[in-house]
């Protein structure tokens, strides 16, 4: 690999710290981005000493030997030149900034001519919603080719999302049962114990729907519900998945019957006492923003349709669970004289602990003809890299396979388009959970 250029926009943020340096350092020890200047550029009155320190926290001392500091308005087109200037061959300009910053900085870019090989790393949320996501879209489209734009989705680069391909298409049990011929119902579920943790300022105006569901349940009901492609490689991959997107909509054309919104009250969690969301710094309780959602899909294909696709995400929530969880149908028929098959066959596959679970009925120790659930289990063993680590990786090997084609970005805004109408007419009540408590009581999930 020749020599390139890592520029980060927002460089001085949390998402720089937390995330993005730290995904960057476990990369760069691998020695897979030999050659690797790294250039942090942000209004902060900082210097190369303190930046150095920074990066030197996050990655690991001596990680990154080539690196600066710019301090710079992001979103002025001569800033950006100078920026750019310092880079040594192509760059790859990461994004780390606010949905509307980002569009103003790619939009001071169109009066530069960006060198060949230049690539735009996006976080998400890309845009607001479908129209501006389609509006950013139509400014990247000039600055350059599809193929070097990286919409960043870090559930993509989670090993065991990726696990979710294996599973399915590299072996013969499960992948035959996968449709609505035998399974019930699709659940995928992301309840956190995080609460805000500081991120007012993003958080109370994306909520958990577009922090969540829109962008990353999206993706793994995508990954769960896509036909096999014949390789992994970008264009296949992210047909198939575009392909499921386009099939996906609301379970129901009423957004009250199909969706749920709520936000924690105050609480108690692993023995921490946690304000209501309402009273936390930042936030501007007349938002009504939600810190969990739920909304059921239909997959309307040959292969889903029929088969309830249940996506839920939370903040607060005390035991909480992430996972997606298919339940299998009952059998067409069990025979008079076998009893306590209660619990239909499950299978689980976990995002921490990520772990492989298969629930089903066997007869137990005792009476042969009494059955006892029991599950099967398997531990995912870590993948080499964090997300963002696997994420940068494409994008230094110039691969898009795991970012968000452009108009599935748009498009997973629309899946969720109704709700969010309805949810602004105010249609769908803000129900309340205690913090630390399971959420609402009233729930669209078929089982705890
Ligand atoms: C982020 C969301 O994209 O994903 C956070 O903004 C959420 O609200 C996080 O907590 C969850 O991802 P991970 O990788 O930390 O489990």
């Amino acid at each position: 690999m020749t020599d390139q250029t890592l520029i980060i926009l927002g460089a001085s943020g949390d998402l720089t710290a937390r995330l993005l340096l730290p995904g960057l350092g476990a990369l760069l020890a691998t020695g897979q981005v030999p050659g690797l200047t790294l250039i942090g550029a942000a209004r902060d009155d900082w210097d190369d000493e303190q930046w150095r320190r920074r990066v030197a926290e996050s990655c690991g001392e001596g990680v990154v030997s080539r690196t600066s500091y710019q301090r710079a308005d992001v979103t002025d087109a001569e800033d950006l030149r100078r920026i750019l200037g310092a880079a040594r061959g192509p760059a790859a300009i990461f994004f780390a900034l606010p949905p509307a910053v980002t569009a103003r900085a790619c939009d001071a870019l169109l009066k530069l001519d960006l060198p060949e090989g230049t690539r735009l790393v996006l976080e998400k949320p890309f845009g607001i919603d479908g129209d501006a996501a389609a509006a950013l879209n139509a400014v990247l489209a000039r600055l350059v080719p599809e193929e070097r734009i990286h919409r960043v989705d870090h559930f993509l680069g989670k090993s065991t999302v990726l696990n979710i391909l294996g599973l399915r298409f590299a072996n013969r049990i499960f992948e035959p049962l996968l449709s609505a011929e035998h399974v019930a119902s699709v659940e995928v579920v992301f309840d956190e114990a995080l609460a805000l943790e500081n991120r007012a300022g993003y958080y109370d105006h994306a909520g958990a729907m577009a922090d969540m569901i829109q962008s990353h349940l999206l993706q793994i009901l995508a990954l769960l519900a896509m036909e096999a492609p014949g390789t992994l490689d970008a264009a296949e991959f992210r047909d198939r998945k575009a392909d499921v997107l386009r099939a996906t909509r609301l379970w129901d054309p009423s957004p009250a019957a199909c969706s749920r919104r709520a936000r924690y009250t105050a609480g108690t969690l692993d023995g921490r006492n946690l304000p209501a969301y309402a009273d936390e710094p930042g936030v501007d309780p007349s938002r009504g923003t939600e810190t969990l959602a739920e909304l059921v899909f239909t997959v309307d294909t040959w292969r889903w349709a029929g088969v309830p696709f249940r996506l839920r995400s939370g903040k607060a929530i005390g035991n909480s669970r992430k996972e997606a969880v298919i339940t299998f149908k009952r059998p067409p028929r069990i025979p008079d004289g076998l009893t306590g098959c209660d619990q239909p066959d499950r299978l689980r596959i976990g995002f921490g602990p990520d772990a492989l679970g298969l629930d089903f009925n066997i007869n137990g120790p005792g009476d042969p003809f009494q059955l006892d659930p029991v599950t099967l289990s398997a531990a995912f063993g870590p993948g080499d890299l964090p997300p963002y680590g696997e994420v940068l990786r494409g994008v230094f090997e110039n691969d898009p396979t795991l970012s968000v084609r452009g108009d599935t970005a748009e498009h997973c805004w629309r899946i969720v388009a109704p709700v969010a109408k309805a949810w602004r007419a105010g249609e769908v009540p803000l129900l309340e959970y205690a913090a630390g408590s399971a959420g609402p009581k009233d729930s669209l999930l078929a089982q705890p």
